[in-house]
């Protein structure tokens, strides 16, 4: 079969414009109702999508007046999910800074085991300085300790994962055997940051481990994907951008000794669809007018580490000499370059900018027919610039609806995404192979 598009639908608020949740016609559900998580979630699954995905941020927003989240615990999230489904991957971020090896790696592999292979984790360092005060922390940690720390964190998880041999249950209930304690192993690891003995008290998954997503994007964050992801998204805002990240991250890739192929890449894509242009333009332009320019400000604060931006004008034309240098912050640094870029590259006022950022955060916004997404989905696909795509929504479910109606069937008709799923876990809709064991 030729090469084929990969779908995930990224959860977000009631929808990813930030000010969805005021839209009329988004969903009634309140953000804390389970119902609102499965619906989506089933309606992903009938449009055959590979997979969801929840992020998560480890402290309450200062714009909590004006902005609705996603508010519940991504991993419980997945838990109901799984027996809501039955064929979708499920993907839930968690933090390699603020949460434990050993608790995390269990979670994870009781939601593979309630799921029956479809769990996936969206693994973070968690750049939000605010973060840090709920963690005991004296303050944020920085960029190169997160990444250190992330880095053990991972040869720890991947251990105890393997800590079990796959055939370490015998239940043999007549011969009074339940399972053979030769097969399931410590790992009495010391690090700088860990201190684990082992084994798991879980034993080994269905996908072998659970699967791994990625999203950092700077020097160091890219090196840490090509070590441990199978899937990695990333924001851009131009193609060219995206095919860069894309040939640099699966040379990475082959760099460490992996097969290109097995690290999927899937850009974040925020499409507004209508009929016509015209009227995807009007939709977006109606969602735009709802946003208040004052909690982007703050928004855009938070993303350059708490930067002061407000003495800026916002209908004057910014200057990359507006904000700090992106070498310097310690929050979510190539996001920052990703916003600089486009100042320097469109001269925007602050009031366009943020627009643009409302849109979806620094990801890729377009609005259009259903044949105009599914062509630039496949451009970038066929173009060296995607594996398959990020699907951030705008306004939920209603444009998910639409984008499982009006473009996935288009996308199949050009024979570049499912009509049915193949397997049963998420590694096979992602064609991924099941990591070696340590065990052995
Ligand atoms: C689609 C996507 C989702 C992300 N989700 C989260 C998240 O839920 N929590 C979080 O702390 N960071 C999240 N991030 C941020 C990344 O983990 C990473 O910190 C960021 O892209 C900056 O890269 P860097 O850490 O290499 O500088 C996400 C990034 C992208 C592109």
């Amino acid at each position: 079969m030729s090469r084929q598009l990969h779908l995930n639908l990224f959860f977000h608020s009631r929808g990813h414009h930030e000010a969805s949740w005021r839209h009329p016609q988004t969903s009634p559900y309140p953000l804390t109702d389970i119902r609102y998580y499965q619906d989506l979630a089933q309606r992903a699954e009938a449009a055959k999508f590979d997979s969801i995905f929840l992020a998560d941020q480890l402290a309450l927003g200062d714009d909590v007046a004006q902005a609705a989240r996603t508010w519940l615990e991504p991993i419980t999230v997945l838990a109901s999910l799984a027996v809501s489904t039955s064929r979708i991957g499920l993907i839930a971020t968690a933090s390699t800074t603020y949460t434990e090896p050993f608790n995390l790696a269990r979670q994870f592999a009781s939601v593979d085991h309630i799921s029956n292979g479809r769990a996936a984790w969206n693994i973070v360092t968690s750049w939000l300085a605010t973060a840090a005060r709920n963690f005991g922390g004296a303050g944020q940690v920085s960029h190169a300790d997160r990444y250190a720390r992330g880095e053990e964190f991972m040869t720890v998880v991947k251990a105890l994962w393997d800590s079990w041999a796959p055939d370490a249950i015998a239940d043999d209930r007549a011969g009074g055997l339940y399972a053979h304690g030769e097969r399931i192993r410590p790992i009495n690891h010391r690090g700088d940051f860990y201190q684990v003995a082992g084994p798991l008290n879980t034993p080994c998954c269905p996908q072998g481990r659970p699967v791994l997503v990625q999203a950092g994007s700077s020097d160091t964050g890219r090196r840490f994907a090509a070590r441990h992801a199978e899937a990695v998204f990333t924001a851009h805002m131009a193609k060219e951008t995206a095919q860069e990240f894309y040939t640099d991250l699966k040379q990475l890739a082959a760099a460490e000794g992996r097969k290109p192929e097995q690290v999927l890449i899937l850009p974040g894509l925020s499409p507004m669809i209508a009929g016509t242009e015209a009227e995807a333009q009007c939709l977006l332009r109606e969602t735009n007018d709802l946003a208040d320019p004052e909690v982007g400000r703050k928004r855009l604060s938070g993303r350059f580490g708490g930067h002061d931006f407000s003495h800026l004008p916002l209908d004057k034309p910014l200057s990359p000499d507006d904000f700090p240098e992106p070498g310097t912050v310690q929050a979510a640094r190539s996001r920052t370059e990703v916003i600089i870029n486009l100042v320097r590259r469109d001269r925007l006022t602050l009031r366009q900018l943020l627009g643009y950022l409302a849109g979806a955060r620094g990801h890729y916004v377009t609005a259009g027919t259903p044949e105009q997404i599914a062509d630039l989905m496949e451009d970038w696909f066929k173009e060296g610039a995607a594996d398959g795509f990020n699907v951030m929504p705008p306004l939920l479910p209603l444009q998910f609806e639409v984008f499982a109606t009006e473009v996935v069937p288009l996308l199949q008709r050009r024979g570049l995404f499912r009509t049915e799923y193949e397997g049963t876990m998420l590694r096979d809709h992602y064609g991924l192979e099941q990591p070696a064991s340590q065990f052995a």
